[in-house]
């Protein structure tokens, strides 16, 4: 994939400044305010009980703080939290061996759920319900089941699209918690936030400048502020100021409405070559050449969430608020 600067994905840079970053509890976690309630409340409640909280699903797209909240979950319950990844699990055998190692009440964080082997799943179901595991051992006739009894645990799982796990596995979940993009107000909070960690002032402007081109989305708003800041240090400036603010983002080629060349090259790819549409998502990909899972995953979502398209049974269309954005008048509008 193409370097971007507005991607919510996480990158190899992100990783090494998003630890600092990452608050770590609930009341430092800004914005998501239904979200935050609610598990305030499970989490309570589990504790007076003195259990393990029931399994929780995360999900919305990337970089909006799934992680980062799943973390806080086990801080706030005050029990260990071990981290993998649906794909770092392949077999079986993988699975229990992680999860014969927790201590009663830990959370297991498993980001990307989505793409648990299909075998790992069935193996999940039971762990998950009744905090046991069937593995059988041995093939052909000598194979047989063994039964492993588990610490009560919490799955915390993570996933871009709760739409891309199976039944059975989100139906074993007793939370689920949609991530919503971020408002401005609390882009600005989280952009303050950091300027503050990294030591570094910033004026409201110039805060609300990069929120407003965040696409609604804390590891994005956290990026360009850093490049802003570089910039901003360069010049001899020792506060993050409006004018250097516009300018690097500018430099960084992200537009008013935080769209890049990609969006630019998908949008207009559509207009110029398909009337706006519809167009199906196989045809978008081909013509921009990036995968669809990416495309839904990440680049659509937010689109979607500024209306500059719309989805329809026969394909993604471009709004005349896109028309507008980019001074174009709309195949539709007349
Ligand atoms: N509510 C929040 N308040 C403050 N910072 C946040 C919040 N949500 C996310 N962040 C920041 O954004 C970055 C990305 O969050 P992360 O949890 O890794 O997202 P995800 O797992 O959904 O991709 C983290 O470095 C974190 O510091
Ligand atoms: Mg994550």
């Amino acid at each position: 994939m193409e370097d971007r600067v507005v991607t919510g994905e996480e990158t190899l840079e992100d990783a090494s400044v998003e630890l600092s970053l990452r608050p770590a509890r609930l009341d430092q976690y800004i914005g998501q305010d239904k979200v935050k309630q609610n598990l305030h409340i499970f989490i309570q409640a589990a504790k007076m009980r003195n259990e393990p909280l029931d399994h929780v699903l995360l999900y919305g797209p990337p970089g909006l703080g799934k992680t980062t909240l799943a973390a806080i979950i086990a801080n706030e319950m005050g029990v260990q939290f071990r981290s993998t990844s649906g794909p770092a699990i392949e077999r079986a055998g993988d699975l229990a061996a992680i999860l014969s190692s927790l201590e009663p009440g830990d959370i297991l964080f498993i980001d990307e759920i989505h793409r648990l082997p299909h075998s790992v799943e069935e193996v999940l179901y039971p762990a998950m319900e009744d905090f046991f595991l069937d593995i059988v051992i041995g093939t052909g006739p000598s194979a047989r089941s063994v039964r492993i009894d588990l610490p009560p645990f919490t799955l915390v799982g993570a996933t871009t699209r709760a739409g891309l796990l199976s039944a059975p596995l989100r139906d074993r979940f007793g939370v689920l918690s949609r991530l919503e993009f971020y408002e401005t107000k609390d882009l600005c909070a989280i952009i303050e936030r950091t300027a503050e960690i990294f030591d570094m002032t910033i004026t409201k402007e110039a805060a609300a400048e990069v929120a407003g081109r965040s696409r609604g989305t804390p590891r994005i708003a956290n990026r360009l502020f850093k490049r802003i800041r570089d910039i901003s240090q360069v010049r001899g400036e020792s506060e993050i100021r409006l004018a250097t603010t516009e300018l690097a983002l500018q430099m960084l080629q992200v537009d008013s409405a935080g769209l890049d060349h990609i969006d630019h090259k998908l949008l207009k790819g559509m207009i110029e070559g398909f009337k706006g549409g519809p167009v199906g998502l196989d045809t978008i990909s081909a013509t921009i050449g990036e995968e669809p899972q990416t495309i839904e995953d990440v680049y659509e979502p937010y689109l979607l969430q500024i209306g500059f398209i719309q989805r329809t049974p026969r394909g993604r269309v471009v709004t005349h608020k896109a028309y507008t954005h980019f001074g174009m008048k709309g195949y539709d509008s007349e």
